[in-house]
Formats: C-alpha cells, sequence, structure tokens
C-alpha cells in the first residue's frame, strides 16, 4: 500500500451510487438537489448563507451585513448578535432533546458517561461561572490542555458561553510546545487534567504544564484549572492551582450566554505551517457557528436518531468542528471515546460501535490502515449493522483502505464521505453529501455548496482537467480563518499571496496538490509545502529542524517525508554533527527523545540519518526534493545542475 500517485489514481475508474434507500430518507436527496443548492449558491452567495443563517440558528440580534470583504479579510454577519454555546445547548431545552443523549462518552479504562443536553448545559453553566471567578472576562484566552474527557468540551463550551476564547492545545505536545502556544496567546488560565489515558498509560498533563509554567515560563497565566482524572499524585500549587471538583461545588448552574459580535474570536488553534513557529488560526464565532452546522448536516446527514462517533482529537480541528460544535449546534448525539486502536486490544473501535450502537463513524486513513493491518477478524466479529455512514479526513486515502472501509467496515451498504479540509478552512470544503454525490474511492469529490474551488498554475490559471496544479477556494466562506492571531501579514503572505491576486480576484492557497477530473471531481494529491502529514497530523519540517538544532550535537538539520505504509509518511531527518560529535545508534536515539522533548511524541522521527554534508545550491539552499528521492529509496530524479557540489550525492547515498 502506497500513496496514491497521479498515476495510480488517473486508473481509478470504479464508482458508486449513493444506495437509494439512503437517498430517500437524507436531507440532500439526489444529484440534482445539490446542483441546485451548489448553483444557487455561486449565483448570490450572500443570500445562500443568510437564508441558512435565518433558519438554523438564534440570534439575539440580526446581523445588518452578510458579509463585508476587504481582501484578504472577510466578516460575516456584521452587526448580528449570537452565542455559540447557547446554539449548541440552551436551543435544545426547550424542545424534546433536553432530555437526549449529548453527549456519550467512553473512558479508555472501560468507564463511561452519558450527558443529556440539559446535564451538559447545567456543567457548561458552573464552568462558565468558576471561569468568571478565576478573573477570566470576555475577550480573554484560556489554553485547554486536556484528555480526551467530557471536561474538555465542557471547558470549551464554558469558554463560549462567555465570550474567552479558548486555545486547545493537543495533549500529546511537550511542555515546550504548550508553552510556546500559551505564551502566543497570552492566555490568563490553563484547563488540564492531572493525566489522561494512552495506550493503558498515564500521560502525564498536570506535569507537563508545570514545567511550561516554571521560571515564568508563560507569565500571562494566573490561575491552572484541574480535572482529576488518573489520580496519580501531583503537586498543586497554592493560590495558581485548584481542582475542578473543588470549584464545581457549589458553582451556580445560572450563567446566560454573552450576547457575542457574530465576529468575535471564538478561537485559536495553532497548526503548523512552512516556516517558522506553528500559527494561531483565528475562527470567529458566527460563520464557524454556521459552516460547522451546515456542512456536519449535510455532509453527514444528521439525523435526530444518529449515534455519531468522530474519532479525532478534541485537540485538532476535527475535534472542534465536529465533535464539539457541528454535532452540538445540530442537536445530534456525538460519542467522544479516551482510547486509541492499539495491537493489544485491536477491536476496541469496533466494541465502542456495537455497544451504542454507532451509525456514523469518522475517522482517519492512517486508523483505517491500521486495522488493515491488524486483521479484518476484529470488526468482522462485532456486529457493526448499526452503521450507516463513514468519514474519512486528515490525508488523502489509498483507493485499497477506501475499498477495505467499505466493504469490511461499512458492509458495502454505506455511502463513504471523504471530507477535504483544512484547520484553516473551519469545515468541510470538498466532500459528497452521502444521498446525492456518487463516489469515487480516492476522490473527496465536489465542492460543498457555496464553494468555489478550482486547480490552478501559479499564475492562478486554471489548468485542464487531469492536470495537476494548485487547489485553491475563490469566494470567502462563512467557516473560513479571519486571520493568524496577532499576525495579519503573515495571514495575507501565507493563504493570498503565494498565488497572487488576478484582476482583484484573491485566491486561497490551501498548500495542497490536486487535479480534477472531467467530472468536476476533485483528487487532492498532498501539501505542496513543506508540510508532511505524519499519521494525519500536520507537521512542518521547519519545526523538526529547529528542535534537532537547538541540541548542541546538530550543526545542521534537513527534515522530510518519507512514505509509510500505515502513516501516510513518517518524518526522515538528515543531520549534520557538530565537530567534536561522532555518529552512533546512541546518538539517533537521543535526538529522537529530543525532538519529542520539543515537540511531542507526534514528531519523532522515525529515521535519522547522518550525512557529512546537505545537497545545496549555489546560492545554500537545502535541495529538499533530492533528499526526499534519498529518503524514499527512489532515484535521484530531476535536475541536478543547480547542486554546488555533486559529491555530496555519493556521500548521501552512503550515509548511516
Ligand atoms: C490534508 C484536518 C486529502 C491536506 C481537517 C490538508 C486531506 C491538511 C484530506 C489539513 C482529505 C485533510 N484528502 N488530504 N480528505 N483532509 N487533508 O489542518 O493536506 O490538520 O491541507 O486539518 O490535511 O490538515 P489539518
Amino acid at each position: 500500500m502506497s500513496e496514491p500517485t497521479i498515476e495510480s489514481i488517473l486508473q481509478e475508474k470504479r464508482s458508486f451510487q449513493p444506495p437509494q434507500e439512503f437517498s430517500q430518507k437524507a436531507h440532500i436527496k439526489s444529484l440534482e438537489d445539490y446542483q441546485q443548492l451548489y448553483d444557487q449558491a455561486k449565483a448570490n452567495p450572500q443570500k445562500f448563507w443568510a437564508d441558512l443563517a435565518q433558519q438554523e440558528l438564534h440570534w439575539f440580534q440580526k446581523w445588518d451585513t452578510v458579509m463585508d470583504w476587504q481582501p484578504p479579510f472577510a466578516k460575516w454577519f456584521v452587526g448580528g448578535k449570537i452565542n455559540i454555546s447557547y446554539n449548541c445547548l440552551d436551543r435544545h431545552l426547550i424542545t424534546w432533546r433536553r432530555n437526549k443523549a449529548a453527549l456519550i462518552w467512553e473512558g479508555e479504562p472501560g468507564d463511561s458517561r452519558t450527558l443529556t443536553y440539559a446535564q451538559l448545559h447545567r456543567e457548561v453553566c458552573q464552568m462558565a461561572n468558576v471561569f468568571k471567578q478565576l478573573g477570566v472576562q470576555k475577550g480573554d484566552r484560556v489554553g485547554i490542555y486536556m484528555p480526551m474527557i467530557p471536561e474538555a468540551a465542557i471547558a470549551m463550551l464554558a469558554c463560549a458561553r462567555i465570550g474567552a476564547a479558548h486555545t486547545v492545545i493537543f495533549g500529546g505536545f511537550s511542555a515546550e510546545a504548550l508553552k510556546d502556544r500559551l505564551v502566543d496567546a497570552a492566555a490568563k488560565l490553563v484547563v488540564t487534567a492531572d493525566g489522561g489515558w494512552r495506550k493503558e498509560a498515564i500521560v502525564p498533563l498536570k506535569e507537563q504544564v508545570d514545567k511550561s509554567l516554571a521560571n515564568n515560563g508563560a507569565p500571562t497565566v494566573e490561575n491552572v484549572l484541574v480535572v482529576e482524572r488518573t489520580k496519580q499524585g501531583i503537586q498543586m500549587e497554592p493560590g495558581r492551582d485548584h481542582w475542578w471538583h473543588d470549584l464545581q461545588t457549589g458553582a451556580s448552574a445560572d450563567c446566560p450566554a454573552e450576547p457575542m459580535d457574530a465576529e468575535d474570536m471564538l478561537f485559536i488553534l495553532y497548526t503548523s505551517g512552512t516556516t517558522g513557529k506553528p500559527k494561531g488560526v483565528v475562527h470567529t464565532t458566527a460563520g464557524y457557528n454556521l459552516y460547522t452546522h451546515m456542512t456536519l448536516k449535510w455532509a453527514f446527514d444528521i439525523q435526530d436518531t444518529d449515534v455519531y462517533w468522530c474519532t479525532a482529537d478534541v485537540g485538532w480541528i476535527t475535534g472542534h468542528s465536529y465533535i464539539v460544535y457541528g454535532p452540538l449546534s445540530n442537536g445530534a448525539t456525538t460519542l467522544m471515546y479516551e482510547g486509541a486502536p492499539r495491537a493489544s486490544n485491536p477491536g476496541c473501535f469496533w466494541d465502542v460501535v456495537e455497544k451504542y450502537g454507532v451509525n456514523i463513524f469518522y475517522t482517519a486513513p492512517t486508523a483505517i490502515r491500521a486495522f488493515i493491518k491488524m486483521g479484518e477478524e476484529h470488526p468482522k466479529a462485532r456486529n457493526l449493522s448499526s452503521l450507516r455512514l463513514l468519514g474519512t479526513v486528515g490525508e488523502p486515502i489509498n483507493p485499497e483502505a477506501w475499498m477495505w472501509y467499505h466493504r469490511v467496515i461499512g458492509g458495502e451498504r454505506c455511502p463513504i464521505v471523504d471530507t477535504w479540509w483544512q484547520t484553516e478552512t473551519g469545515g468541510f470544503m470538498i466532500t459528497p453529501l452521502p444521498g446525492a454525490t456518487p463516489t469515487k474511492p480516492g476522490s473527496a469529490t465536489r465542492p460543498f455548496p457555496g464553494i468555489i474551488a478550482e486547480v490552478v498554475d501559479l499564475e492562478g490559471n486554471p489548468v485542464a482537467d487531469n492536470q495537476g496544479g494548485y487547489l485553491v477556494v475563490k469566494h470567502p466562506w462563512p467557516g473560513m480563518l479571519r486571520t493568524v492571531y496577532g499576525n495579519p501579514e503573515r495571514f495575507r503572505r501565507t493563504y493570498w499571496e503565494h498565488i497572487p491576486p488576478k484582476d482583484g480576484q484573491y485566491l486561497y492557497f490551501a498548500g495542497d496538490g490536486a487535479r480534477k477530473d472531467e467530472d468536476g471531481y476533485f483528487w487532492v494529491m498532498g501539501r505542496v509545502d513543506d508540510v508532511i502529514n505524519v499519521a494525519g497530523h500536520r507537521l512542518g519540517t521547519m519545526e523538526v529542524e529547529s528542535a534537532l538544532v537547538s541540541h548542541a550535537a546538530v550543526a545542521e538539520a534537513a527534515v522530510v517525508g518519507k512514505p509509510d505504509e500505515v502513516k501516510g509518511e513518517e518524518v526522515c531527518a538528515f543531520v549534520t554533527l557538530e565537530g567534536s560529535y561522532s555518529a552512533s545508534e546512541e546518538l539517533k536515539k537521543e535526538l529522537k527523545q529530543h525532538v519529542v522533548k520539543e515537540i511531542g511524541a507526534i514528531a519523532r522521527p522515525g529515521e535519522i540519518r547522518f550525512t557529512e554534508a546537505m545537497p545545496k545550491t549555489r546560492s545554500g539552499k537545502i535541495m529538499r526534493r533530492l533528499l526526499r528521492n534519498l529518503a524514499s529509496g527512489q532515484e535521484i530524479a530531476g535536475d541536478t545542475s543547480t547542486l554546488e557540489d555533486r559529491s555530496v550525492l555519493d556521500k548521501l547515498r552512503g550515509g548511516s
């Protein structure tokens, strides 16, 4: 199994029609219905989104202007007042959904909890009051560094309720990475847990928080709120650290949702880019609420009877949009699972599907490829007949993995929605609507209504059908990022100037390569910048290089992606050493560990190769293309004439 290549997917001719029974009950029932919505949205995007905003969301006050577009800065529903926690909770309480399960949670050790909409509302209100008591005000930032437990969602919604922006930091990030993000966001409060369960071991989250705050590491942080989860015993600093359960006891459950401006910041989420430190992607309130609501409703065909499970972590955008906000805004039942598939429990996901009768299941190609390796006997031994729809996200899915998902998990009856989107886009951009769109294995199919996507060359000209090019989006959409936190110039440069505006038309540059086939279907090929995608997680090669060179032994480092059967790609690092150090297996181990310390386990290099020199151009740029060839064991391809010293190639081939 390998990443799809242009050659392999050009040969992919299989196509699957939406099952008739599915279409009949779906929100969007036919290709004609999709086409009609698509055409309406294209002809008058503002009317399209405004009508939906009116129908689907609760507003404290209606907007004056649907869209204000000062390229590349967009505002949506200007003048409107809204609160996403109200839309996710309060409005359901006055309906029959009051006692419907909002959140079903399954812990890794087998403990579980279900919160109805009324119960979730109560806990969110209590925590919102606790946050206020700890001095958090509208406009402040709160860091959330949590395991996959209901309190993570409660903390997010509590922030939204009082108008504080959250920044969720994935629990797998190291203390260093956590510190960087808390500092950049100038967070006032950190919400964490004593620890989290990960593959039967404890992740010491609070200990990492302590390290990040030591020596005044993140000086804006005034308080730390700690959920008791693993009970392994931790240090609590008097005055700064508080137990969640202590403050919850006695907190009032009365906390009306703050009417927020449509464009008030809802959250910052850090993601990797081509250069420098991870950037804080900013999402605002109303547009994000509408966009996650509509995309989940139509692409996942959410119905009131569904149990919906997205296996992502809340530390990533998928968890934000499609575990918490999208499902709850729709009044759906969302399932949250603390565990992860592992060799010692290869059937754990399917046990959860069976236990709760999951109807809609959303995961990443990496997980699917891992399941393929574990063997089909595990899903086959469980009753998966409740499933009616499957989704995938995070990286291109190879047709073989798609077919396996379709056959073994979906029993050949469940449509598969391959959703292409990004942290920056807030929600799905290119995706089938399962009752309407025929699917092709490996293609994310066609854009969501309201999204004008194109494949272009570097000048912004559309390329011919089936030609590779850059994936861009032409018109602003409600869920788009508004800026990079504290760095509007970086926002402009990264997303809007890479392909220069043409005739006043700004193109959002996604960073992905793609092609469009003769049916208008998009085939996303993967990143074209210095971002690699390891097991569906975005990593900047520069980030890993900076981590490596911060080790005393390393003179220079160059990081590239290397194809991996399960993870899609893994980190391969080429390293030159400082004079007094010599290459050894121990040093390789030490450097890998160093990267884990600096960033987190997701960035651990799969391979480190010591080399005497790097292949550079005469202007001193490392030729990563050559390193990529070497890492994947291919012959050096393409032009090498700009190489400064050709003997470097032989040295690299012989590297250890
Ligand atoms: C990749 C995750 C192919 C892509 C939601 C994108 C995909 C990056 C798909 C964003 C897909 C995501 N097919 N590639 N269905 N979905 N990607 O910000 O390279 O963590 O640019 O958001 O993942 O990753 P991010």
